[in-house]
């Protein structure tokens, strides 16, 4: 979602600025131009030559100097900007801009630019917790700054306490979320993700092969999007979305459990887990022991959560995945009725870069009256950002 974008990366000089090479790194790898602007501190932590070779970019740390281009080049970095970070923000920086000082290239080009400009500030817990600063960060908040809070932890002065820059994935999901349109503020979405993993003894279990990545793109897209989320996932590798209202479960019952626990509030329901519909029904307490002949398993019908959903959705919009072999589509719709959804999402098993585990999906969106639309290969950031837009449509169709 960065690609393209004209980003201004400002460092100041804290401790933390060897982190900006970090998030420079990934700013560029998410496909953002970025150009660095350093203070005179900043460079005693971090050299420009590191920025510029992670950047791609020349490294702005004077105010004046040969210009690069036409026009004055601290206006003309303000000018071009569509985002200005800064990460690490000092205590300075932060006091400097809040008094209208613009005296170095970074400060000039703050308050030169018409971008949005988030801090991320960073410093020791005593200055972040001074009634100087608090007042500042409140008064640039108040004038339309947006801020990444530190977080808490143990500081590079020997302290715990608040003051650290949060992690990179932090910092460039705030970013995502500036260039993200808001259009689902006023929505409550609830999204399940991943696999359950349903016990025979407790050693062992069966499964299946769903990663979390596509429920997991639905609910960070929401996000950014603006919406309320409630993310209740099975277990996966992945870490939850940043600004997520986030439970993990193990398996159908639990998840079923945290899905009723949640429906009340919500005001869409997507449902892209995996759901074990069954699970060994003689569970041992002990693990089980191998002998020489073949074990028998009996497994139980698990609850069909969707199902129980849909019958009690009211005005809420429930959505379905469906996860086939053959007859895709004929077997979507089936499930699409059955169930009482208002959309189900088809994904084939045997379509090459399509459901489980890798980060492309190919899905075909199926409405109730019979249409469909289908979409390509897409990175499942995609895909989810696609399917919120058509929930959009629906929400909107309804209101209307
Ligand atoms: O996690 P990834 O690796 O990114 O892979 C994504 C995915 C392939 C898992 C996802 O795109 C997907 O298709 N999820 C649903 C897979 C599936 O279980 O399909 P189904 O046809 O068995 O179930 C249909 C719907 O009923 C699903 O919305 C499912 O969540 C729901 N269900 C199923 C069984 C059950 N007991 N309770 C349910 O609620």
């Amino acid at each position: 979602m960065l690609q393209g974008k004209k980003i201004i990366l400002g460092i100041t000089g804290g401790i933390a600025a060897y982190k900006a090479a970090e998030l420079t790194r990934e700013l560029v790898r998410s496909g953002a131009v970025v150009k660095v602007i350093m203070t005179a501190n900043a460079a005693e932590f971090i050299t420009p030559l590191t920025m510029q070779t992670l950047s791609r970019n020349p490294v702005y740390t004077k105010m004046f100097e040969p210009l690069e281009q036409t026009g004055v080049e601290h206006i003309s970095l303000a000018q071009e900007a569509e985002l200005v970070v800064v990460a690490p923000a000092t205590a300075n920086l932060l006091g400097k801009v809040r008094a209208g000082i613009a005296d170095d290239l970074l400060t000039t080009t703050i308050m030169a630019t018409k971008a949005p400009v988030i801090f991320s500030p960073a410093m020791n817990s005593n200055m972040w917790d001074n009634p100087i600063v608090r007042d500042n960060v409140a008064g640039l908040r108040q004038r339309g700054y947006h801020f990444i809070e530190p977080c808490s932890g143990e500081l590079a002065c020997n302290t715990e306490g608040a003051g650290r820059l949060p992690p990179i994935a932090e910092i460039v999901e705030e970013i995502e979320k500036v260039f993200s349109r808001k259009d689902l503020v006023d929505q409550e979405i609830l999204i399940t993700a991943g696999p359950t993993r349903e016990p025979f003894d407790p050693v062992r279990y069966i499964t299946n092969h769903s990663s979390g990545k596509m429920g997991y793109a639905l609910a960070r897209m929401a996000n950014r999007r603006g919406a309320r989320v409630t993310l209740v996932s099975g277990p996966t590798n992945l870490p939850p979305p940043v600004g997520v209202n986030y439970f993990q479960v193990s398996t159908a019952l639990e998840m079923r459990e945290a899905v009723l626990a949640h429906f009340d509030r919500a005001t869409v329901i997507i449902k892209a887990a995996a759901v074990a519909d069954y699970r060994p029904g003689n569970y041992s307490r002990q693990k089980v022991k191998k002998d020489e002949g073949p074990i028998m398993l009996t497994l139980e019908r698990n609850p069909d959560i969707i199902a129980e959903l849909g019958n009690v959705k009211g005005s809420r919009l429930l959505i379905g995945f469906a996860m086939e072999t053959d007859d895709l589509i004929t077997n979507a719709r089936e499930k699409l009725q059955k169930k009482n959804m208002d959309l189900i999402v088809a994904n084939h098993l045997r379509e090459e870069g399509a459901g489980f585990d890798g980060d492309t999906n190919v899905v075909t969106i199926l409405y109730p009256d019979g249409e469909s639309r289908s979409l390509p290969r897409m990175d499942k950031g995609l895909v989810a950002d696609e399917i919120l837009n058509i929930i959009r449509e629906l929400l909107d169709k309804r209101r209307a």
